[in-house]
């Protein structure tokens, strides 16, 4: 239990499988109650579950970002339930053809829906309940992907584009408490584009609890001091 988190509210999209399962997991961990988002809804329950096994507070929501009509039922279902939300990490996301070639016009409007606008859609959607809080924190998350050019056209631009849009909630937020940091990690041992999962060495590929325990480090610290970004890299992964 961590006093400073015990009996919040977060909302972590992404939250079945991962880096924002292992969110969810830590966060539960610390007394906070975890209103977790992902579209299947098996995955989600199980998620849900084997954290309240270990003594957490779960609630499941099941939504796709990228569906307007979804996140205002969700977001509203959220109000309802809890008035306040203390945390949201925008974490769900996919990955995209790599190749421009590759990219079809379907490719694009689905990875820059889930991966930018679902980001804005839950965001915007949430503002009034992380209002409510007396000191709110939104993490997002994108990716090295976010910081260099090359690489996946779409996926590469919804992660730009995460980076404006973390700019405009840390902005609109600061007068009200709400503080924002975007996060771009590297590689993640999460099973990402298909790869085996447990197989490579840490210095290579980061376990997403350990990306989590930052998270909880960030959302835990004193509300007059931010990290507005941050690069997290295995120490093997190239930076430059
Ligand atoms: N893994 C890496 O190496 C890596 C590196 C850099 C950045 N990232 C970023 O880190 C984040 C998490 O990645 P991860 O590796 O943990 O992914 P993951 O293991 O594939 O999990 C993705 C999660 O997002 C959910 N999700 C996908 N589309 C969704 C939608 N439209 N609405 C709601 N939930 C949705 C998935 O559940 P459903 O499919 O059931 O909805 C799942 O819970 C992503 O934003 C990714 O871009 C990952």
């Amino acid at each position: 239990m961590d006093s400073n988190l015990t009996d919040k509210v977060a909302v972590i999209s992404g939250a079945s499988h991962g880096l924002g399962q292992a969110v969810a997991q830590d966060l539960a961990a610390r007394g906070v109650h975890v209103v977790m988002i992902a579209r299947g809804q098996e995955r989600l329950r199980q998620a849900a579950d084997s954290i309240r096994e270990s003594g957490g507070a779960a609630t499941v929501m099941p939504c796709d970002v990228s569906d307007v009509a979804q996140v205002r039922k969700a977001a509203a279902e959220v109000q309802r339930r809890f008035d306040a939300v203390h945390i949201l990490v925008n974490n769900a996301g996919i990955p995209a053809p790599r190749s421009f070639v590759e990219t079809d016009f379907n490719d694009w409007d689905t990875v820059i829906g889930i991966n930018l606008s679902g980001v804005f859609y839950l965001t915007r959607a949430l503002w009034d309940c992380l209002l409510r809080a007396d000191s709110a924190y939104v993490i997002n998350i994108s990716g090295t992907a976010g910081t260099r050019g090359g690489g996946s056209p779409a996926y590469g631009s919804a992660k730009f584009g995460l980076t404006g849009l973390n700019h405009a909630v840390a902005l609109a937020g600061k007068e009200h408490n709400i503080r924002s940091t975007i996060l771009y990690p590297g590689g993640m041992d999460t099973g990402w584009r298909g790869a085996p999962i447990g197989e490579m060495p840490r210095s290579e590929t980061m376990d997403p609890a350990e990306v989590a325990r930052f998270i909880a480090q960030l959302v835990s610290s004193p509300p007059e001091f931010v990290v507005n970004e941050a690069v997290l890299n295995p120490l093997d992964q190239p930076y430059m």
